[in-house]
């Protein structure tokens, strides 16, 4: 019978069988697949479990430190936090084609996870979020963005030497069965029920040359929408919903002064597959508010802008 309960002690006994006394390695990313492994494995194996968390300075505001609250300070999982902000932000500098950001990103992402990696002793086994529909898609169609985004989780490029074997607890599970399991073992339901968000993070969301003051403008409106879509209860209606940040300048004005600063887009979209969607009809009274609390405590934006593209004909991201 498929119940979580069931699953979990099926998952651990396998697990347990795989890997028996040996030390495993999993590159956590604050999503809900690798959230659900880690505790998962955590639960198997215990301290045989070693996390890391490479911090690339595109995540959204608080992030970082709401997967080492979350996972190290509660559920005691070890997990190693890398400050890489300046490796990435430094290979991006100069950099605005989309595609090409994305490949820098998931380079500098397996070279800072290899180096780490190679820093623990003795460990024999990588372990991964792949779930049922990734299987597929790998098997499916060699272009299209499947392979992209899976490219830079998949770690492919671990040492030679390191030589590890593959632990994929979720690979036969659908991303319902994933989140009920989460649940089960305890994850908050804000991680486990968040919008998916690109690996490539915010540097898609900048359009063109990423700058770290750019990102940090993006992460604070970013930010209040969340926040305010969860306030109003919006956020779970919709499937993904983000701020985008445009490094062009408009005009606006502010008390006596004229203001020439940047530009952010919302974005709100209802999908089911991700393969098309409708954008959100957020009410009026809603937009107007979070478009008054960005304009008014983000330093550097003039103006808000709500895009209705559907999808076709824009893609969910803007790069
Ligand atoms: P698009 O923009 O193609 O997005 O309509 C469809 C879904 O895929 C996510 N997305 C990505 N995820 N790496 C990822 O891990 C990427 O490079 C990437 N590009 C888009 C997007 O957030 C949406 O959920």
């Amino acid at each position: 019978l498929w119940t979580p309960d069931n699953i979990i002690e099926d998952s651990i006994a396998r697990i347990r069988n795989q890997v028996g006394d040996d030390k495993v390695l999993l590159g956590l990313s604050g999503g809900v697949d690798s959230s659900v492994v880690a505790a998962l494995l955590h639960r198997a194996i215990g301290d045989q479990l070693t996390c890391v968390f490479v911090d690339n300075g595109l995540l959204r505001l608080g992030e970082g430190d709401q997967v080492m609250s979350t996972f190290a300070r509660h559920m005691g999982v070890h997990v190693i936090r890398v400050d890489a902000e300046d490796r990435f932000l430094g290979r991006l500098k100069g950099v605005s084609d989309p595609e090409q950001k994305r490949k820098i990103i998931g380079n500098t992402f397996i070279e800072v996870f290899d180096d780490e990696a190679s820093k623990i002793q003795d460990v024999k086994w990588l372990a991964q979020g792949t779930i049922y529909p990734d299987v597929i898609e790998s098997a499916g169609s060699k272009t299209g963005k499947a392979k992209v985004i899976k490219s830079h989780h998949n770690v492919g490029g671990l040492p030679e030497e390191m030589n590890l074997d593959l632990v994929e607890p979720l690979r036969e599970l659908f991303k319902d069965e994933v989140r009920k399991i989460g649940i089960e073992l305890g994850l908050p339901s804000e991680m486990v029920y968040r919008h998916p968000f690109p690996g490539p993070g915010l540097g898609v969301r900048i359009l063109g040359e990423v700058r770290k003051d750019y990102a940090q403008t993006l992460r604070q409106a970013d930010h209040i929408f969340i926040e305010e879509l969860r306030k109003a209860d919006l956020y779970d209606q919709v499937s993904q919903a983000f701020a985008v940040f445009l490094p062009v300048r408009s005009v606006g004005v502010v008390g006596d002064n004229r203001l020439y600063a940047h530009v952010i887009a919302l974005r709100a979209v209802e999908t089911i597959d991700f393969m098309t969607a409708r954008w959100a009809h957020l009410p009026y009274d809603f937009l107007d508010l979070v478009c008054r609390r960005i304009a008014n405590e983000v330093p550097g934006v003039s103006r808000v802008v709500y895009d209705i593209t559907g999808k076709p004909p824009g893609t969910i991201e803007w790069e």
